[in-house]
């Protein structure tokens, strides 16, 4: 038969919010929860991932899982930081995570990279719970270690459940002004209609048990379909980094959503001047912690399955793009492949215009999102490019037409030294900052002046 290669993949979790807002804190109690439960050799790290087998999510949420219940393998988590823009996380066709948890700290609600997350989740139509963290910070806080949260909740005294439901109802507002209807995740019926939002403690536990519970429901009740995969099929992922290791030169990593990839694969990925073709040298993934004492911090697998985060080592990769798509070529025609990953790029290309702005990006998601950003602002746009602002990116801008055009935004990007200079002397301004609302703002406030 052809089915039998068909399986259900793990759900990509993306942990998204502000800087220090406790992302990474959230994991890391997840991962130290498995450690006391006896289950840490099943949690596997990946490359800017973590997988979490469901049988672990149910010696964690205790009696809130019943692993019967669930037909899915777990869930792999993404942790993002917060200068990181999220936009990276794309696949063919929107957003590369099948669900997110929004990480907002209780006593700061709302910041700017909270904005921007839920902008991208709008837009993509990503299903997100709310996960309001660091609840033991409210004074008196009365704790009991990784205890379900309606539980440890219900057992604070009046004022303190009434200092944490002030704080609570403010990010309920929050979501609410931009168009979601959230609540308490206990009292949610419908979490496709509505935002679950969970109170934990990174610090705690308190709320870790239902966190993971609520993410396993989501994914079971409304994304199994898309789970179903042809694992052994070839490999389709996005890259997230392009980063230089020692002793392997230019390696991707990558987030792989679907089939299969092996050592000495042909893969395609997408370079900033052409598509780019090469053969994998070497899969690694980060060493467990145990033998961090050996010379490599990688270990060479020779194949691995979706959903999981993988270093890539092959050769000619200088040109890839963080954001691009990496798709293995297995036994198709390579130009397929390549025109498989063209169209792809080009359905992320920014329509640009005889006259207008400069925009430079770190990576393709986050050029995607600027544009969309800035067509809402009616903002028209001249040049669209992955990288620094070089001293070309100067010229374009300084022979605009209209004055208000010689700006350029760069977004989580550096401005290289000649770049600078030459800046100063054609008058053409360069905002950067690594939130895309505030950059369309201080262009806006840049246009105003100017008009005046
Ligand atoms: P970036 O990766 O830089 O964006 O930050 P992050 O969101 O990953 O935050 P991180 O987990 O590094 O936590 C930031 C700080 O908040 C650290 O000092 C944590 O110890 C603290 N913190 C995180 N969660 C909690 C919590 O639940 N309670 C308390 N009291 N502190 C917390
Ligand atoms: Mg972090």
């Amino acid at each position: 038969t052809t089915s039998t290669d068909a399986a259900l993949r793990t759900p990509i979790v993306a942990v998204l919010g502000h800087v220090d807002h406790g992302k990474t804190s959230v994991l890391d109690k997840v991962r130290g929860s498995a450690v006391i439960e006896g289950e840490a050799g099943a949690i596997t790290q990946h490359i800017g991932a973590t997988a979490v087998p469901l049988d672990v999510i149910s010696e964690i949420a205790g009696e809130l899982v019943d692993p019967t219940d669930f037909d899915l393998p777990g869930l792999l988590f993404i942790d993002t930081p917060g200068h990181h823009s999220f936009a990276t996380l794309r696949s063919r066709g929107g957003a590369l995570a099948d669900i997110a948890i929004l990480v907002v700290d209780v006593n700061d609600g709302f910041q700017p990279q909270t904005e921007e997350a839920i902008e991208i989740l709008k837009r993509s139509e990503t299903p997100f719970i709310v996960a309001a963290n660091k609840i033991d910070t409210v004074p008196g806080w009365n704790p009991t270690e990784d205890a379900p949260v309606q539980a440890t909740y219900e057992s604070q005294s009046d004022r303190v459940r009434g200092d944490l439901d002030e704080k609570l109802y403010e990010i309920i507002g929050q979501l609410s002004d931009r168009g979601f209807s959230a609540d308490l995740y206990w009292r949610v019926q419908n979490f496709q209609n509505n935002v679950g939002v969970v109170p934990v403690s990174a610090m705690t536990g308190e709320g870790i048990p239902d966190l993971l519970t609520v993410m396993m429901g989501l994914s079971q009740r409304y994304m199994k379909e898309a789970m179903e995969i042809d694992v052994a099929g070839p490999g389709v992922g996005t890259v997230l980094e392009v980063k230089e290791e020692k002793g392997f030169g230019t390696t991707l990593d990558v987030v792989l959503y679907d089939g299969t990839v092996k050592e000495d694969d042909t893969i395609v990925v997408g370079g900033a001047d052409s598509t780019i073709v090469t053969d994998v040298r070497a899969l690694l993934k980060p060493r467990p912690l145990s033998e961090i004492r050996t010379e490599s911090r990688f270990e060479d697998v020779d194949e691995l399955k979706a959903a999981a985060g993988i270093k890539i080592a092959a050769p000619e990769l200088d040109d890839a793009m963080s954001g691009a798509p990496m798709r293995v070529v297995r036994d198709r025609e390579i130009d397929d492949v390549v025109s498989e990953v063209e169209a792809e790029l080009a359905d992320i290309a920014v329509d640009t215009e005889e006259q207008g702005i400069v925009v430079k990006a770190d990576t393709l998601g986050s050029l995607e999102a600027m544009s969309n950003a800035l067509e809402e602002a009616e903002v028209p746009i001249v040049r669209a490019e992955v990288g620094d602002v070089a001293p070309r990116d100067i010229s374009v801008a300084s022979t605009a037409e209209d004055p208000m055009h010689e700006a350029i935004l760069a977004f989580n990007v550096d401005v290289l030294a000649d770049a600078h200079t030459a800046a100063e002397n054609q008058d053409v301004r360069i905002f950067e900052s690594d939130v895309i609302y505030r950059l369309i703002e201080e262009y806006e406030e840049f246009v105003e002046e100017r008009e005046q």
